[in-house]
């Protein structure tokens, strides 16, 4: 069994029950060492999903047009240059997050922004890819924010999402993403790739990658 180091900071963003509100103001205050904290946890999100995203487009990173959804301080889009893509846009609700993923210089546009039922300013199949890392997390992104991840991708492209394994139990929002992924494959908008557990997604917990094919 791995060893399980729990951060505070990384707890009190995520603690049982928070509402959307609440994390946002936590995020105010938590930016400035939201990168140490995460890093001193052993965070292997955003280099785990990266080299599978590579994978997903055989190697061939040029031109490749990406989406980092809940992209916080920029660290899945540094993740994503590290391996070779270089068009990546960003969307992220926290100005403070925003704002030091700026300063990263990893990203075309940024978009300030919450994914949820609302329409992004962004035309439909605009990506290649959208990538989420941590966007699924208590009192952050809702499964049904699914529809608009898809509609910015252009067919044939994908939609990755990495999350910690546990919270598809353990938050009762995510104990519905299953069964709506399942939905959305029955009616045509997507269909699966790759569903990888691995170890050590942050803190010493498994992550889990979703990968979906746009129809
Ligand atoms: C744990 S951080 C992950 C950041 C980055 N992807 C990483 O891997 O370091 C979660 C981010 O999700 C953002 N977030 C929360 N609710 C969101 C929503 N509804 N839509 C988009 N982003 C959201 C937060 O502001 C925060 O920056």
């Amino acid at each position: 069994m791995p060893v399980v180091n729990y951060n505070n900071n990384i707890r009190t963003s995520q603690r049982p029950g928070i509402s959307l509100e609440e994390s946002q103001d936590f995020y105010k205050t938590w930016a400035e060492t939201y990168d140490q904290d995460t890093t001193n946890s052993n965070y292997n999100g955003p280099a785990a999903t990266a080299n599978l995203v590579l994978k997903l487009f055989e190697g061939k990173t040029d031109g490749v047009r990406i989406l980092d959804v809940a992209a916080g301080t920029g660290m899945s889009g540094e993740a994503l240059q590290k391996v070779g893509f270089r068009s990546m846009d960003a969307l992220e609700p926290s100005e403070d997050m925003l704002l030091l993923a700026k300063e990263k210089n990893v990203y075309g546009r940024l978009i300030q922004d919450f994914l949820g039922t609302n329409r992004l300013d962004i035309v439909d199949g605009e990506y290649d890819a959208t990538v989420m890392v941590g966007g699924m997390v208590e009192g952050h992104v809702g499964c049904d924010c699914l529809e608009e991840l898809i509609r910015v991708v252009k067919p044939g492209g994908f939609v990755v999402i990495c999350m910690r394994e546990v919270n598809l139990r353990k938050v009762p929002e995510y104990r519905k993403l299953e069964p709506r992924m399942k939905t959305l494959q029955n009616e045509g908008c997507w269909e699966p790739v790759s569903r990888v557990v691995f170890s050590n997604y942050c803190e010493g917990e498994e992550g889990i990658i979703f990968v979906y094919r746009v129809c």
